[in-house]
């Protein structure tokens, strides 16, 4: 056992300092100390300071917060102090594993990354860690898709179907190997391409050229029609619209056969929902053979929509649509069990008074139903004060990262039970990569050093504050044209020459 200190001072249940002895401790260590009732009590040092005292003598006092024993199942805070002066050890992985609720074994299980001040692999159950949905939430730049994508590359290891709105088509590059090579070394990881069970999508192949040709089912309510057209449609054209629709009712159609279909009407007001028709189907989303929920969740795949080049009301629709799809093929029962994860989801369901989103409601009915049919849900944000707070408050596993803007801290606040005004300063206070992961997944919230990831990161970039336009349509050029798409066919990511050598290394292991 090693000796770290001695309680120092004033002695309450929760809270109390200690005289350090030992240099090796840091913010975030986990202790430990005897109760003379309850025996070994796990506490986490939350702040150390260093000052010269009236003899000219430095000293070292860390503030230290009790964590608790563990009985039976339930963890327990001592009903009285620790002796005065009694001495302090660095915590053991046994306690500090079994009070704080983490998994040893790796099976079925998300390797996070390592406890913070500690070399103690983090293993968080899959299912308790996204079945009650996940939120990972940070501001820009403080590692939200390279956590996410740590998160991925484990679902897949493990098989789970996953389906990822990318607007930004930043998760293809888990295709590609990792070759950071000595921060896989501390984290005990080896570079691993992810190629064979990701399959990407996209509107724009144009933009995306590696990327198969994203194709919706032209099926509509009336009301999904009206939000999506190009110009607002008046009493007259709705009805025009809404007959037209019902004479395709049950029958697969084209938006050629919508368009014929609204012709057949005599009044001369059909020429605007024609003309609105008619730009829907030049912008290609549409057109070609559509995809089968059936091919997007499946066992061991990761399906990437790659929104990247699309207008922001098409990726809306494209949200709306595929989750409205998946949302009713699960209650069927004929996809599995999937995860559904959403990047940049504050544009895609907006807290009220900032907009609203084509995808806003099938978002809000999949957070609040989702789990009973096994639809996980993950949202990804950088703006949790502009997230739809139904959304987020139906998250049970949080995984948050450096947070310092004042309205976003007190949205996290607000979304999660027990928060405490000390993790609100433990947030501002996470450096890059560092995540506070609440939930059931954990018994007690925990700071992580997120592990390297196994596959390349891919960076964001072209992340603009989503405008509407007001006739987007009319910006969107066909997008579906084959010579150019070869004309623009990008080269994968080159990998360093070095790196066969290198990864040799880990082979050998
Ligand atoms: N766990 C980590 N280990 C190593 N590097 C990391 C880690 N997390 C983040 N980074 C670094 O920080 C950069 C930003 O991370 P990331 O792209 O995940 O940010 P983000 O929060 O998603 O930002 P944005 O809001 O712009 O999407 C990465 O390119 C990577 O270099
Ligand atoms: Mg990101």
């Amino acid at each position: 056992m090693q000796l770290i200190g001695t309680i120092s001072g004033e002695v309450m249940p929760t809270r109390f300092n200690i005289l350090l002895s030992s240099s090796g401790v840091e913010k975030g260590s986990y202790v430990k100390i005897r109760h003379e009732q309850y025996g070994w009590v796990l506490a986490r040092i939350d702040n150390i300071k260093r000052y010269i005292d009236n003899e000219g003598e430095e000293v070292v006092l860390a503030n230290a917060r009790t964590i608790g024993y563990k009985r039976d199942d339930n963890v327990l805070i001592p009903k009285t102090p620790f002796r005065p002066e009694e001495r302090v050890y660095a915590a053991d992985r046994e306690l500090i594993l079994s009070v704080m609720g983490l998994k040893k074994v790796k099976t079925k299980s998300i390797y996070l990354g390592l406890l913070e001040g500690h070399e103690i692999p983090v293993y968080l159950d899959i299912e308790k860690t996204i079945r009650k949905h996940m939120s990972v939430l940070a501001k820009t730049g403080a590692g939200k898709s390279y956590t996410v994508a740590v998160i991925l590359e484990e679902l897949l290891k493990n098989y789970f179907p996953i389906v990822i709105i990318d607007p930004h088509g930043e998760y293809s590059s888990l295709k590609y190997e990792n070759d950071d090579y000595d921060a896989m070394l501390t984290y005990n990881v080896k570079p691993r391409s992810y190629e064979k069970q990701i399959t990407e999508y996209a509107p724009n192949i144009i933009v995306n050229p590696e990327a198969k040709k994203l194709t919706l089912k032209p099926r509509f309510t009336l009301e999904e029609l009206t939000e999506i057209m190009p110009i607002p449609l008046g009493d007259r054209q709705k009805s025009i619209a809404y007959n037209a629709l019902r004479r395709l009712e049950n029958q697969e159609y084209t938006i050629q056969d919508l368009i014929n279909s609204v012709r057949l009407d005599k009044s001369n007001a059909k020429w605007k929902v024609i003309s609105g028709l008619e730009s829907l189907r030049s912008s290609g989303v549409f057109e070609g053979t559509p995809i089968r929920d059936k091919d997007l969740v499946r066992e061991g795949n990761a399906s990437i929509i790659n929104l990247k080049g699309s207008e922001p009301r098409i990726q809306e629709l494209i949200v709306a649509k595929i989750c409205k799809d998946l949302f009713n093929s699960k209650k069927l029962g004929e996809i599995p069990n999937f995860f559904l994860l959403v990047e940049e989801a504050h544009n895609f369901c907006p807290e009220r008074g900032f907009g609203d989103a084509l995808s806003s409601q099938i978002l809000r009915t999949i957070a609040s139903e989702g789990r009973k049919f096994g639809l996980y849900l993950g949202v990804v944000s950088q703006r949790p004060a502009r997230i739809d707070k139904n959304v987020l408050s139906q998250c049970n596993t949080q995984i948050i990262l450096k947070v310092t803007n004042p309205n976003d801290l007190r949205a996290i606040s607000q979304s999660i039970e027990g928060f405490t005004p000390g993790m609100e300063n433990d947030i501002k206070n996470l450096s890059i990569g560092q995540a506070l992961v609440m939930g059931e997944c954990v018994e007690q919230p925990i700071t992580v050093n997120v592990r390297v990831r196994e596959s390349l990161h891919g960076i964001a970039q072209e992340r603009e504050e989503i405008e509407k336009p007001k006739s987007m349509i009319e910006k969107i050029r066909p997008i579906f044209i084959e010579e150019e798409k070869e004309k623009i066919k990008k080269k994968p990511a080159k990998k360093k020459s070095i790196s066969e050598r290198i990864k040799g290394i880990f082979l050998e292991e």
